[in-house]
C-alpha cells in the first residue's frame, strides 16, 4: 500500500475516521501497518510505557531517533509521525527546526508532533512548515507541560478553558498544522473543536465526534498498567500472555522439558 499523503489525510476529515496508534518499535510498527493503521505516532509516551520513567519529560531527541528509525523499518510505507520530546522545540525556533528536520532527514519521519499552542510553539510551527516539514499539533491535556503544573486531568470543563482550547485549535490551523491531537476533553467540546477547524482532529479521550482516534499500542494490547485512563480500551491482556510465556520457559528449563528433541542439532 502506498504511503498516505498529508493531502489524503486532510481529505478524510468528516468522511472516514482516521486511525492512529502510538507505537515505538519494529514489531509494533509492523503489526500496525499490517492491521491497516493510517498513522503511526512514535509518541514520547514511550518514556513511561517502554522506558519506565514517571513522566514523558526525560526522553531525548537522540533516544527518540532510535525509536523513529525502528518504526520506519517496521512500516516502510507508513505515515510515521515523530513526537518531539520536551525541550526539543521550546528553547528556540532554530533548535525546533533543526530537531524536527533531523527526525525527517535522518530517521525517516513523515511529520513531527508538538504540544501546546503558545506564541513560541506557534512560531516554531510556522518556521517548520515554511521549511517543508509537516507538523501535527496537540492540545487539551499536554503531558509535557501538565505533569508538574496540575497533573493529568480532563481539560476544558469550564467555559473559559473550553473557549481557550477552541482558540488554540484555530491558531494551530492558522500556523499550518495538518492535523491536531486533542487529548482528554469532554465529548461535546471535542465535537465543537472538530467543527471549528478544517484540519482533522484526532481524539484521545475527546469523545466520539472527532475525525479520528488515537490510542497507545501498549494500552491497546494491555502491556502497561501503571496508569489506565477511562478513555483506554484494552483489546488484549498482553502482560498476562507475555508473562505466562516467560514463566513457562523458566519452568521448562528447570524441569528439563526444554530444549526438546526438535530443538537440538543432530
Ligand atoms: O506520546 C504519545 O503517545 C501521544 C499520544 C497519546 C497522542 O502523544
Amino acid at each position: 500500500m502506498a504511503m498516505l499523503t498529508v493531502k489524503e489525510i486532510k481529505a478524510r476529515k468528516g468522511k472516514s475516521p482516521i486511525v492512529m496508534v502510538s507505537a515505538y518499535d519494529y514489531v509494533s510498527a509492523k503489526v500496525c501497518a499490517e492491521a491497516g493503521v493510517d498513522i503511526i505516532l512514535v509518541g514520547d509516551s514511550l518514556a513511561m510505557t517502554l522506558l519506565g520513567y514517571d513522566s514523558t519529560l526525560p526522553v531525548t531527541v537522540e533516544e527518540m531517533m532510535v525509536f523513529v528509525k525502528a518504526v520506519r523499518r517496521g512500516a516502510p510505507e507508513g505515515f510515521v509521525v515523530a513526537d518531539m520530546p520536551f525541550m526539543s522545540y521550546q528553547e528556540s525556533v532554530e533548535s525546533a527546526v533543526r530537531n524536527a528536520g533531523a527526525f525527517v532527514k535522518f530517521a525517516g519521519a513523515s511529520a513531527v508532533k508538538v504540544e501546546g499552542a503558545s506564541d513560541a510553539v506557534l512560531s516554531a510551527i510556522d518556521r517548520m512548515v515554511d521549511a517543508g516539514i509537516q507538523v501535527m499539533g496537540h492540545i487539551g491535556l499536554t503531558p509535557q507541560s501538565s505533569v508538574f503544573s496540575e497533573g493529568y486531568r480532563v481539560k476544558g470543563r469550564g467555559i473559559e478553558e473550553a473557549k481557550a482550547l477552541i482558540g488554540q485549535a484555530k491558531a494551530l490551523e492558522e500556523a499550518g498544522v495538518f492535523a491536531i491531537v486533542l487529548e482528554c476533553v469532554p465529548e461535546p467540546l471535542g465535537a465543537d473543536i472538530a467543527d471549528a477547524v478544517d484540519v482533522p482532529v484526532i481524539g484521545i479521550g475527546a469523545g466520539r465526534f472527532c475525525d479520528g482516534q488515537v490510542l497507545v499500542f501498549s494500552d491497546i494490547v494491555g502491556l502497561y498498567d501503571r496508569i489506565l485512563p477511562k478513555f483506554v480500551r484494552r483489546y488484549a491482556n498482553g502482560y498476562e500472555v507475555v508473562s505466562s510465556a516467560v514463566k513457562r520457559f523458566v519452568e521448562e528449563v528447570r524441569s528439563g522439558i526444554f530444549p526438546g528433541e526438535e530443538n537440538v542439532y543432530k
